[in-house]
C-alpha cells in the first residue's frame, strides 16, 4: 500500500491568513539547568514551520515534552524549547502559559500573519493522552488548519495526534513527516537487495515485531547488543552474568527457525568483549561466545564479530539499523558499535537508522551525516516497520 495515499502535503494547503495548528515533536532532552541539550527535533521541523510563516499563516505549534502524566510540572515547560526555536527562527515565539482556553486564544488572536505561538506542554492536560474528544475540540477551536509534523509521536493515539485532525478539512503532513514516511516506507516496499537489518540494544521484545515483519523482505539479520545474549542462550550457550531475557528465549528460538525456513541469514556474535564491571576503567577480555566466564558480562561484540558484520554490511544495498552493539557510552565497549557504524557510513548503500540510542551513538561517533536517513522517531519508526498503522498517520488521510 502507498503509505502516503490520501495524505496531503503541507505544500498543497493554502495557509495564507489562517491559524495553522502544527503538531511537532519537540520532546528534546534538557540539561540539568533546564536548557535544550539537543535541538535535533526542533531543527527537523524548521522547514515546515518556515513554510507556514512564508505562506502568511499564524503558526500555532503544539508538542509534548517528557511524561508529566497530566500535571503541570514546571521542569517540563516548553519555555526553553520556545527560546531555542526563537533563536533558530530569528523571530519572537509567543508562549501562552496554558495549552488550551482563553489565554492561548487571546495570544493567537493578537498575532499577525507570519507570527509564531508555541502552546504549553500538551501532556500537562490528562485529556491529551486519553485522546479525549472534548479536549480535541478545545484545541480545534484555536486553529483553521492542521498539519502534523510529529512523526516521533505518530504511534501515540493521543488527542493532538489522533482525535484532533478529524476536526479539520484543511489538514496535511509536514515535510518531516513526509520524509520519514517516504524513507521508512521504502524499506517495506520492495527494497533493493541485499537488504540487511542490524539490530542491537537491550530487549528482544522491542525488536521482535520488526524482525518478524521484515523476514520476508531481508537477506540477512545481524544481531548485537544485550539482545544477542538471549539468542545465544536460545542456542544453548551460557552468558555468565550478562543481561538477557529468560522469558524471551523461546521467542528468539522461534525467530531463528522462521528465518531459516525463509532462507534469511541470521548472524549472531561469535566473540564478545566481557568484563566484571561495566565501568570506564573496566579490565576487559575478548572471549569466544562458547567460553563466556561465569563471573563476567558481555558488554560489546568482539572484534571477529565486528569484522564479520562489517563485511556483510559492506555488500548490502539497503541497511536498517536500530540498537547499539554494546554499551557504547563507555569507552571500553564502543568498538563494536563504531565498527558497524563506520562500515555502513563508508558504503554506498541506502542507510536508515532509528532509535534514541542509535542516534546518540551516531552523533557521538560523528557518523550522522553519512546516513541516508536518521529517523527522529524511536518507537514510531519501530511500530511503522512492524507494519502497524500509526494513529497520527491514519488521521491525516482524506476520507472523501
Ligand atoms: C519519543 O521521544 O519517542 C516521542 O517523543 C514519543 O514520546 P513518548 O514515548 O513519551 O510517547
Amino acid at each position: 500500500m502507498d503509505v502516503l495515499k490520501g495524505i496531503k502535503s503541507v505544500e498543497e494547503l493554502s495557509l495564507e491568513g489562517l491559524r495553522v495548528f502544527i503538531r511537532v515533536d519537540f520532546n528534546c532532552p534538557l540539561t540539568s539547568e533546564g536548557r535544550v541539550a539537543d535541538d535535533t527535533r526542533i531543527q527537523a521541523s524548521l522547514p515546515t514551520i518556515r513554510h507556514a510563516i512564508e505562506q502568511g499563516a499564524k503558526v500555532v505549534l503544539a508538542s509534548h515534552l517528557g511524561r508529566p502524566k497530566g500535571k503541570r510540572v514546571p521542569e517540563l515547560s516548553l519555555a526553553p524549547v520556545g527560546e531555542r526555536l526563537a533563536e533558530l527562527l530569528n523571530q519572537e515565539v509567543f508562549l501562552p502559559e496554558e495549552t488550551v482556553g482563553d489565554g492561548p486564544r487571546k495570544v493567537i488572536m493578537e498575532r499577525v500573519e507570519g507570527e509564531v505561538v508555541l502552546l504549553e506542554n500538551l501532556r500537562f492536560q490528562p485529556d491529551e493522552e486519553a485522546n479525549d474528544e472534548a479536549f480535541a475540540q478545545r484545541l480545534a477551536a484555536l486553529a483553521d488548519a492542521y498539519v502534523n509534523d510529529a512523526f516521533g509521536a505518530a504511534h501515540r493515539a493521543h488527542a493532538s495526534v489522533a482525535a484532533l485532525p478529524k476536526h479539520f478539512v484543511h489538514k496535511g503532513a509536514g515535510f518531516l513527516m513526509l520524509k520519514e514516511l517516504t524513507h521508512l516506507g521504502r524499506l517495506l516496499q520492495a527494497p533493493e537487495q541485499p537488504f540487511v537489518v542490524l539490530v542491537g540494544g537491550a530487549k528482544v521484545a522491542d525488536k521482535i515485531g520488526v524482525l518478524t515483519n521484515l523476514l520476508g523482505k531481508v537477506k540477512a539479520i545481524l544481531i548485537g547488543g544485550a539482545m544477542a545474549n538471549t539468542f545465544l542462550v536460545a542456542q544453548g550457550l551460557s552468558v555468565g552474568r550478562s543481561r538477557f531475557e529468560a522469558e524471551r528465549v523461546e521467542v528468539a528460538r522461534t525467530l531463528l527457525v522462521k528465518a531459516q525456513a525463509r532462507g534469511v541469514e541470521v548472524l549472531l556474535p561469535t566473540d564478545a568483549v566481557v568484563a566484571r564491571e561495566a565501568t570506564e576503567d573496566a579490565a576487559t577480555e575478548v572471549v569466544s561466545v562458547a567460553g563466556i566466564p561465569e563471573d563476567s558480562m558481555v558488554l560489546d561484540i568482539g572484534p571477529e564479530t565486528a569484522r564479520a558484520y562489517a563485511s556483510r554490511l559492506a555488500t548490502a544495498k539497503v541497511v536498517f539499523w536500530n540498537g547499539p552493539m554494546g554499551m557504547f557510552e563507555k569507552a571500553p565497549f564502543v568498538a563494536g558499535t563504531e565498527a558497524v557504524g563506520k562500515a555502513i557510513a563508508h558504503s554506498t548503500c541506502t542507510s536508515v537508522a532509528g532509535g534514541g540510542d542509535t542516534v546518540a551513538a551516531l552523533s557521538r561517533l560523528g557518523l550522522r551525516p553519512f546516513f541516508t536517513h536518521v529517523s527522529t522517531g524511536g518507537g514510531a519508526s519501530l511500530e511503522f516497520l512492524e507494519g502497524r498503522e500509526l494513529p497520527g498517520v491514519e488521521a491525516l488521510r482524506q476520507t472523501t
